[in-house]
């Protein structure tokens, strides 16, 4: 609510800082996380710091998060939060480059493509994706025989293989083949570096890569949805749904709209998913009895028998997938421990009330699911990986509407956000729990992996989170000993 009549109410308590300007830009950029939480337990659950002269205000709790995820457009947008970094990537007429009623109205077109039909289809895609890249890697290994894996590196490319060929087509996943459409989507995700979100003008050469980048992607998109429709091709992607999409009023998306809402879904779905997977794989290497508990899950689930040889397992479908539960939390788990996204933010618009407080038109206000998810009266020994915690439990996974009934409204107030709440719900969470639950039962059917070993120390080496950019990925060195299963005749 407004709070232009209030007399009584003042601005949140403002962190401590000895140099102007850079404030905490500093303190935050190590470790937002420690951070947030140290200033927490000084000045409570809402209070404002200094980033490069931004004022950003930190909301906290249960409260903080439904405040933070409901506020109405008119005093707070994301638009003025991420647009600058965002439209040069993924382009005009689309995200946060129209008003927000219409970007629900493009999000309502992916979640439409995002069918059970479509899921039903994706599987066996992934699938074969995942056995593909996996026996690459291996290709020239023999027997038992142990290797080093970059563990981001590898997850990254079962990522962009498997979310492009799901979701652009086939043509745009024949294009990271040929090496062409690899290198304009690092020329795009560079375009992301914190650096951009300071220095728009600046002609670094970085941005004239990034805006040739986003030319060379629309126009092979074009050329496709072109093709498209002078063959009448009829696909399970969500490039399909997007053709025929039709906003209320009649008229439909652009070819270039069309074209940048699908790099906005390759770039918003990339980091996100792969650090996920990698995380996972990091959580599992030191606990082997999940592992044989997961495997246990897929035989049961896929055979009726505990024991089933991991080999012998036979292919995933989308039904038997949404039966593991124990993966299902491992995955919950890995999110709740390792967020991707670390801190959310709005532009405030008009001074806007929260608790006690008036936070002022010009803040920024920022949630930081990851603090929630170290409550420790909502998650016991909140920093033990302990995936029995989400069972029987659909927080986190709620459902996704625009006009019906809001559910996601109402998870708001929760304390386990990975996917956020409210109108800026992510919409790709049903496919990064299918794409990611694929990756990990298949890697484990046919993989051990333990984590690597440092050579000075002989310590066992636990990547700990790089939160330079704005997705939390593990640090290097992030490596993985991974060898081939014995396969007992
Ligand atoms: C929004 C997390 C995967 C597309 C969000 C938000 C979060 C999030 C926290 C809310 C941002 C905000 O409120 O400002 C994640 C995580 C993922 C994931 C943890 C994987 C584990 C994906 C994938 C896609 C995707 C695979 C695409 C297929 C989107 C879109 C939005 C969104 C379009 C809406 C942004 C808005 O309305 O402003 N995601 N995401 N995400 N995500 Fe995801």
């Amino acid at each position: 609510s407004s709070a232009s009549a209030t007399t009584d109410a003042t601005a949140p308590p403002m962190v401590k800082y000895s140099i102007p300007f850079l404030g905490n830009t500093i303190e935050y950029g190590i470790d937002p996380v420690k951070f947030m939480i140290k200033c927490q337990k000084i000045y409570g659950d809402t209070y404002t710091f200094l980033m490069l002269g931004r004022k950003m205000t930190v909301c906290l709790g249960a409260d903080g998060n439904n405040f933070m995820f409901n506020v109405k457009i008119k005093d707070a947008s994301a638009e003025g939060a991420y647009e600058t970094l965002t439209v040069p990537v993924f382009g005009s007429e689309v995200v946060y480059d129209v008003p927000n009623p219409i970007f629900m109205e493009q999000k309502k077109f992916v979640k439409d493509s995002l069918s059970t039909a479509a899921f039903k289809a994706y599987v066996p895609i992934i699938s074969g994706e995942v056995k593909g890249y996996l026996s690459s890697l291996f290709a020239n290994v023999k027997g038992e025989q142990e290797i080093e894996i970059e563990t981001f590196e590898a997850m990254s490319e079962l990522t962009i293989r498997t979310a492009s060929h799901c979701l652009m087509g086939k043509e745009i996943r024949d294009g990271f083949n040929t090496g062409k459409v690899t290198k304009l989507y690092h020329d795009l995700d560079a375009g992301f570096a914190p650096i951009n979100v300071f220095f728009r003008w600046l002609p670094l050469p970085s941005y004239f890569a990034r805006d040739n980048a986003n030319r060379e992607m629309t126009n092979f998109f074009k050329s496709i949805i072109k093709k498209r429709r002078a063959n009448n091709t009829e696909t399970l992607d969500v490039l399909n749904g997007l053709m025929k999409a039709e906003y209320k009023d009649g008229s439909r998306p652009s070819d270039d709209a069309i074209s940048h809402l699908m790099i906005a879904l390759l770039l918003g779905g990339q980091h996100t998913s792969s650090t996920t997977s990698s995380w996972m794989l990091f959580e599992l290497a030191r606990r082997p009895e999940v592992i044989a508990d997961l495997l246990k899950e897929q035989s049961m689930v896929l055979t009726g028998k505990p024991d089933t040889p991991a080999h012998l397992l036979p292919e995933l479908t989308l039904e038997s997938l949404k039966q593991l539960t124990l993966m299902d939390c491992v995955m919950k788990e890995t999110l709740r421990l390792h967020a991707p996204i670390h801190t959310i933010m709005r532009l405030v618009e008009n001074d806007v009330r929260h608790k006690d407080f008036v936070i002022p038109k010009g803040h920024f206000i920022c949630a930081a699911p990851q603090v929630s998810h170290l409550n420790e009266t909502r998650f016991p020994k909140a920093e033990r990986f302990d995936p029995v915690r989400h069972v029987g439990s659909d927080e986190g996974s709620g459902e996704w509407t625009i006009n019906g009934v809001d559910i996601a409204q109402k998870s708001a107030k929760s304390l386990f956000l990975p996917f956020g709440a409210g109108r800026h719900r992510c919409i790709g969470e049903q496919f990064a729990f299918i794409q990611n639950k694929t990756i990990i039962a298949l890697f484990i059917r046919e993989f051990s992996h333990r984590l690597s070993v440092d050579a000075k120390t002989g310590k066992e080496v636990f990547p700990v989170p790089d939160y330079t950019s704005l997705i939390a990925v593990p640090k290097a060195p992030r490596n993985l000993m991974v060898k081939r299963r014995s396969v007992v005749a």
